[in-house]
């Protein structure tokens, strides 16, 4: 499989693709692209810039770093994305899980339609289970109402911070429902300065890991700064735990069933205990267990479509799936400034993450 991707320059806001490729773009719909790309243009206009880690510039809005193409999308969610009473987000910074949930959710919502020994996910790229609404509202802004086809409840994923999506998906009278995966701040950044750097422009100087670091820790980081992005989602799961489930990575790993179990009953669909003791808690989390699923053929040479032109290797999404990695990455001085700034900043929110066990 090809590795020569071909992803836009999010630096510009490119055109809509029509429908299936069947629907021509029509007059009202190109006056709106226009519309919404003025204003965008306008808002970008007025924002801190700064430096994004796969090549285009990305900016501050309102206390997240976005590039421009995530402005737009996050623009056309508060315009044109209804929220139906129990869509179910998932929602993560980037690298902390998202793969590995999307299976989960999936293969849960729909444990009574698929055999696990036939089941979707031996051949269909996790990211294709159900839509990432930052990036196909962005490239299908038109087509919202497809959304309106889908299953319910519908799933959705997303990485924008809680603040900045609209009220009708976060007040807490309306009652979509979020699950939250966070994840010890530096195997966030060993993994994302990974990431990136596979689908970084090769035409452009890596991306240091150093250079990585000091971003992350200035909070300069797609969807950042990591520790706001958290203590949102956090927050909010304090004042309406029936509506964020917030899990972490390190649990999962350690006591997947429990975890699983939990994330059943939120979104609205236990477990029996017929299905408890058949075993199928187990058959689930094994399914989309790393070394499963990282072994299908569709995830070691599928490349999954973020619309017409974006591309990413499924393998990509699988490196280690390991707790601790940054070990082999981070001086003792580096670990001891990203432990200090999670400190601080998670200060008096009860939460603990990531801090390292010293003898
Ligand atoms: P590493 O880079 O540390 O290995 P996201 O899915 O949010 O992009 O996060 C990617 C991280 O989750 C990567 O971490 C990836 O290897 C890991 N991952 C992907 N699928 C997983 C799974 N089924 N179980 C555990 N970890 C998984």
């Amino acid at each position: 499989m090809s590795t020569d991707l071909n992803i836009p320059n999010q630096n510009t806001c490119s055109h809509p693709t029509a429908i299936n490729g069947e629907n021509p773009i029509s007059n009202e719909q190109e006056h709106v692209h226009n519309k919404l790309n003025g204003k965008v243009n306008d808002i970008v206009a007025t924002l801190q810039k700064g430096k994004g880690w796969r090549g285009p510039e990305i900016f501050l809005h309102k206390g997240f770093w976005l590039p421009q193409m995530l402005i737009k999308s996050l623009l056309t969610i508060h315009e044109y994305f209804h929220p139906k009473p129990n869509d179910i987000f998932l929602a993560a910074f980037m690298k902390c899980g998202t793969t590995w949930l999307r299976t989960l959710m999936f293969a849960t919502a729909n444990r009574h339609l698929y055999k696990i020994s036939d089941h979707p996910l031996h051949h269909t790229g996790p990211h294709s289970v159900f839509p990432s609404l930052d990036v196909q509202i962005f490239l299908d802004q038109y087509s919202v109402s497809k959304f309106d086809n889908l299953p319910s409840p519908r799933l959705f994923a997303t990485h924008f911070a809680h603040d900045l999506l609209p009220t009708s998906m976060t007040s807490s009278s309306s009652t979509c429902k979020f699950v939250y995966v966070c994840r010890d701040p530096k195997d966030a950044l060993i993994s994302k300065w990974h990431f990136m750097s596979k689908i970084r422009s090769k035409e452009l100087t890596p991306i240091s890991f150093n250079e990585a670091y000091e971003l992350f820790c200035n909070g300069v980081s797609e969807y950042g700064p990591f520790w706001e992005h958290v203590l949102g989602y956090w927050k909010a799961s304090q004042e309406s735990p029936e509506k964020i489930l917030f899990l972490k990575y390190e649990d999962m790993k350690k006591e997947p069933s429990v975890e699983l179990k939990k994330l059943a009953e939120f979104m609205g669909v236990p477990f029996t205990t017929e299905e408890e003791e058949g075993g199928v808690v187990e058959e689930i989390v094994k399914l989309c267990s790393f070394e499963n699923l990282s072994n299908f053929e569709v995830n070691k040479d599928g490349v999954q479509m973020f619309g017409e032109h974006v591309a990413v290797e499924n393998r990509n999404f699988f490196r280690k799936g390991k707790v601790g990695d940054w070990e082999n990455y981070l001086t003792e001085e580096m670990r001891d400034r990203i432990d200090s700034i999670t400190e601080t900043r998670l200060k008096d929110s009860g939460l603990a993450l990531g801090l390292t066990q010293r003898a």
